[in-house]
């Protein structure tokens, strides 16, 4: 995800990874120890880690490290809402039709192919993560039905040897019985710093006002709406990474991941 690049990069990550190896072989042996015939564990048994927060709050930068160190499958929610928006866009669709969006969503065309995203053959990878497209994200994800349509989808993504995920209602709805559920936030300020300083990576200029509002706006829209709010569940544990590095974050995320396997 473009946030990656919005981080400071600090300390020595082999460290971490080092440190997670120890996880990962844990996992690997556990799956193992089923034996050929089980090695298709139930669904509910697969780990999932989920990764709730408000926007630019580095959740997928994160979640996908914490995934890789894991060796674990990677769900990016916000990039389905992204997709249909998108494909509403390029098809001139009212995206005031929640029944439209429904539609879209039902047949879209979609592929995940390492870090690059295809949308009917083409490659949107970069398009997909525009403002704009986050903004007509935002608006149609308040569309219950479209909830309802995407939900069957995400959770098909829950696969041995596990999960990590990031969106708005992943721990709260999706997977309400994830073994790790963790609410990412980082201040309002450092949150448009990371955005502008990506912007503007991009040669896109912009003032860290508009942009503080932007997000302001889209976090209200997401946090007020009556299905899936943006919400720190009950049983979700509090992450706030401001002033922290993406090494720091990953470190801390899997050391709660290894707390809550022992639980
Ligand atoms: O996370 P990202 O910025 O890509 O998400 C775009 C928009 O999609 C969010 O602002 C939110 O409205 C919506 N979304 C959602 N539920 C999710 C993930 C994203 O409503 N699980």
């Amino acid at each position: 995800m473009v946030l990656d690049e919005c981080f400071q990069v600090s300390g020595d990550l082999c460290k971490i990874i080092n440190n997670i190896s120890i996880l990962r072989e844990q996992t690997e042996s556990q799956s193992l120890s089923f034996g050929r015939g089980q090695q298709i564990m139930d669904k509910q048994n697969v780990p999932v880690i989920t990764l709730d927060g408000p926007s630019a709050s580095g959740k997928g930068t994160i979640a996908r490290l914490v995934s890789q160190a894991l060796g674990f499958h990677y769900l990016d929610s916000g990039a389905l809402y992204r997709l249909v928006a998108l494909a509403a866009m390029k098809r001139n669709t009212d995206v005031s039709d929640e029944h439209s969006m429904v539609d879209i969503a039902r047949h879209l065309n979609v592929s995940f192919r390492d870090s690059t995203i295809w949308l009917d053959g083409e490659d949107v990878s970069n398009e997909v993560r525009a403002e704009a497209c986050g903004e007509y994200a935002s608006r149609i994800a308040q569309y219950p039905a479209l909830r309802v349509e995407l939900l069957g989808y995400q959770r098909d993504f829950r696969k041995s040897p596990g999960l990590v995920t990031d969106g708005r209602d992943m721990g709260s709805v999706i997977f309400p019985d994830a073994t790790l559920k963790i609410y990412l936030t980082a201040s309002e300020e450092e949150r448009a710093l990371r955005r502008h300083k990506q912007l503007m990576e991009k040669g896109i200029n912009a003032s860290i006002a508009d942009l503080i509002q932007a997000l302001r706006a889209r976090d209200e829209r997401d946090s007020s709406r009556s299905t899936s709010p943006l919400q720190q569940c009950e049983d979700a544990c509090l992450l706030d990474t401001t002033g922290l590095s993406i090494d720091q974050v990953v470190s801390r995320v899997l050391n709660m991941y290894a707390e809550a396997r022992k639980a």
